[in-house]
């Protein structure tokens, strides 16, 4: 199932071309976006994804549509999605720098799709990752702003070819890592741990999105009296935790079960409470 949105809230055929070839999202990659998970026609974490369309418009110098326009494209997607046949969808936003040469107006819409069964299978069996290194120090955030690090760019073909890469080695995953070995995040996804009670995820200022989902994770686990850590993580401590998720909008919080070739532990119950927590968010 999909579904395009324009921002005057009118919808197209998804199997119209709506681009110009000379747009500079796809000559460059010169544009941002945000994947909402819609549930039952409930677009969670709407403002926190736009928050961050924001703030990656403003380390792009992009000039992005008002928010208003994107609820109104979100709007019509979900107002026709067909709920009770496909209860989840993933709603993109797209923002490019429109066509080379152009005046500056960006090219947005939304787009509303399935999920893969692919997809629903990890979530429920849990994946295996390995740790790659990504060649930055934790640092290169500020010192270099112009690589944009944290934001979410359209420009993902290194994200993508490090999933190839995992999975020539046999592995479903990635976890990238920094030159001092501390993590990072997946190529779309955060990384928390469990540990004794606890919860942990890198820090933002690494280079790193600040995840929604994480974000929510956490927000609940606070509220059920979990303490939580924002904090530089070795990718030793991957070995020793008592779980391992990745945490985005569509995968949700799914378990890792192998890390290098190297089972890691996986407690049901715990995945089953940690899973909870999430959910109670919506
Ligand atoms: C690089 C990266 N990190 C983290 C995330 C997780 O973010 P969220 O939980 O807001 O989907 C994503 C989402 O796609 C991502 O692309």
């Amino acid at each position: 199932m999909r579904m395009l949105a324009l921002l005057d809230g009118t919808l197209a055929d998804p199997e119209v071309p709506l681009l110009r070839s000379d747009d500079l999202g796809v000559q460059r990659g010169d544009g941002i976006f945000e994947t909402i998970l819609a549930v039952d026609g409930n677009p969670r974490e709407i403002e926190a994804h736009l928050d961050r369309l924001e703030r990656s418009a403003r380390l792009m110098e992009l000039s992005l549509p008002e928010r208003a326009s994107w609820h109104r494209a979100v709007r019509a997607v979900l107002a026709e999605w067909p709920w009770d046949s496909v209860p989840e969808s993933a709603i993109k936003l797209v923002c490019t720098r429109g066509p080379d040469g152009g005046d500056g107006t960006p090219t947005a819409f939304v787009s509303g799709q399935s999920l893969s069964a692919e997809l629903m299978r990890k979530r429920a069996e849990g994946i295996s990752v390995v740790t790659l290194e990504r060649g930055i120090d934790p640092g290169m955030m500020e010192r270099a702003p112009w690589l944009l690090l944290s934001a979410k760019t359209l420009s993902y073909a290194v994200n993508m070819a490090a999933l190839r890469e995992a999975e020539r080695r046999g592995a479903d995953e990635v976890v990238f890592t920094a030159t001092d070995g501390s993590l990072l995040e997946g190529p779309t996804s955060n990384v928390v741990l469990a540990e004794g009670g606890r919860l942990a995820t890198p820090p933002p200022s690494s280079g790193i999105l600040r995840g929604t989902t994480q974000g929510a994770l956490f927000r609940a686990a606070e509220e059920a009296g979990w303490s939580t850590a924002v904090e530089p993580i070795t990718a030793e401590r991957l070995g020793h935790a008592d779980g391992v998720w990745l945490a985005s909008s569509i995968r949700k919080i799914t378990q890792v079960h192998t890390v290098d070739g190297t089972p890691v532990v996986t407690d049901p119950g715990l995945h089953e409470r940690i899973c909870k927590l999430y959910e109670s968010q919506y």
